[in-house]
């Protein structure tokens, strides 16, 4: 395989057997999970900073749980502690870092285009993690290895997307991911959050949900963000579980082999009805640990590969 990145910025720069290949070693190390001991100490003398400035449990565990099975030596970096309370600056800050000579930095950062931004000055390999409303690449990897793991293949899968298309780098960067694997993705919910222009990424806007929810493969719900509320998006969270959320008379309409995703945290009883989070045809918590099986992959990957 000739990989050819230095760093992971988004999906959009990967090539459809840059994932596949990722996909491949991902579902390795998730196959090892099982197994004890879980250690794979192939990166140790390597070290990571997770520099996380956006609140994160998922990513930011993971990430730090995937280096230290690699054997990495793992910092993490936590903005109210540091010197950014003092004023010193974003890019002071980082160059600071960047002489501490570790080898990797995963960023979360609410504005669009800070991984970028980084990769053109620091040395180092350089991980999204998450930038504002643009791409939150491993989110899109891990929800491909657990759908290829569910279902064996992704030719013929529909993926109905339902919930804030507007504001969700998730679904910015699940929906690039799953059109170059060849997958149909449905979009719907409020039509103050589900934009047209989300068709020119491959998708197609279906209302009302229920017409959506008949054709699902797989359901892939988006967290209802506090904000949007507040900012008069919808209604309100009642009307938004009634009209929007995965309820049982919504449930009632999908397909026997559906299954459910989600990428946390979720809101229970907003856009997913609680006893649908843990019943059998959810895949939300598979999701966490495909997690941490794609950042080993990716960390191994970026090491070992990257240019
Ligand atoms: N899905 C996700 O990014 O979750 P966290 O914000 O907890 O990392």
């Amino acid at each position: 395989m000739n990989w050819a990145h230095r760093h992971l910025l988004g999906i959009g720069h990967l090539r459809r057997e840059d994932i596949f290949f990722l996909l491949e070693r991902a579902g390795q190390y998730r196959d090892s999970l099982d197994e004890s001991p879980k250690q794979k100490p192939i990166l140790a003398g390597y070290s990571m900073v997770n520099f996380f400035l956006e609140a994160s449990t998922r990513t930011r565990l993971s990430f730090e749980m995937a280096g230290r099975l690699l054997g990495m030596d793992v910092l993490s970096f936590s903005g109210n502690a540091s010197s950014l309370e003092k004023g010193e600056s974003f890019r002071d800050t980082v160059r600071t870092l960047s002489r501490m000579k570790f080898d990797v930095l995963v960023v979360r950062h609410q504005s669009s285009g800070i991984p970028e931004y980084l990769s053109d000055f620091l040395p180092q390999h350089i991980v999204n993690a998450g930038d504002g409303l643009r791409e939150h690449p491993t989110q899109a990897l891990l929800d491909l290895l657990t759908i290829q793991r569910a279902f064996g293949d992704f030719s013929g899968i529909t993926v109905v997307i339902i919930g804030d298309l507007l504001h969700s780098r998730v679904a910015r960067s699940l929906i690039k991911g799953l059109t170059m694997l060849d997958c149909s993705v449905l979009v719907s919910g409020p039509p103050t959050l589900v934009p047209q222009v989300v068709e020119s990424m491959g998708a197609r806007v279906v209302f009302p949900v229920e017409e959506a929810l008949r054709k699902a493969d797989v359901v892939y719900l988006l967290r209802v963000q506090k904000e949007r509320q507040e900012a008069g998006y919808f209604p309100s969270n009642r009307e938004y579980e009634y009209f929007f959320g995965l309820n049982a008379r919504h449930w009632d309409m999908v397909s026997e082999r559906a299954y459910i995703m989600h990428p946390g945290p979720v809101n229970r009883g907003v856009e997913i009805a609680s006893e649908l989070v843990e019943c059998s045809r959810s895949l939300i918590e598979e999701q966490i640990t495909c997690g941490l099986a794609v950042r080993m992959a990716v960390l191994e990957t970026l090491i070992r590969q990257g240019r």
